[in-house]
């Protein structure tokens, strides 16, 4: 059944009207100028699970995927989405965040859902670590309670489970 989100409110003065894809379903909304991506995942569209941190672009608590990269959604500005792809961590497999308690990288969970969001993309895209350590592809992602050492252990471990050998990238440092 198709999970069409529209959240439509009449457009005001000013408003522009998107339609993007949204976790593999349309979406349609008004949005202001001003509104970010962050603020219509979270507050129009019932996608909480995508957490606001520093609001300024360092902590990537907010990321999300657009047309497939990972991004600050507290820095795009909501009207750039339209025509696009947006993933939140509510499009992923819940069996994925298993690699990532089992690693105790869960602690106050702030993090989190940023974390899993980059790892996803990491994890789909092995060849990355041809010639980036998970170390450096996740440095978007800060964490202040883990050390970062379960992060990547964790990201290890989902590599190999889906059979992945990620080549000298993948090694934990
Ligand atoms: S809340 Fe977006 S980077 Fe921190
Ligand atoms: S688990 Fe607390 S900030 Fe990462």
């Amino acid at each position: 059944m198709s999970q069409r989100k529209t959240a439509g409110r009449g457009a005001a003065a000013g408003e522009l009207r998107i339609s993007f894809t949204l976790n593999g379903e349309p979406a349609t909304l008004e949005v202001s100028p001003s509104e970010r991506l962050l603020d219509i995942l979270r507050y129009r569209l019932g996608l909480p699970g995508t957490k606001e941190g520093c609001a300024e672009g360092e902590c990537g608590a907010c990321t999300v995927l657009l047309d497939g990269l990972p991004v600050d959604s507290c820095l795009v500005p909501a009207y750039q989405v339209r025509g696009r792809r947006v993933e939140t961590i509510e499009a992923l497999d819940p069996a994925d965040m298993a690699h990532y308690h089992a690693r105790g990288t869960t602690q106050c969970g702030a993090c989190t859902p940023g974390v899993v969001v980059t790892a996803s993309w990491i994890v789909r895209h092995p060849e990355l670590l041809e010639t980036h350590s998970i170390r450096d592809l996740m440095a978007g992602n800060l964490c202040r309670c883990t050390g970062y050492d379960g992060i990547i252990e964790g990201v290890v471990d989902e590599l190999e489970e889906r059979g992945g050998s990620a080549g000298p990238g993948a090694h934990r440092s």
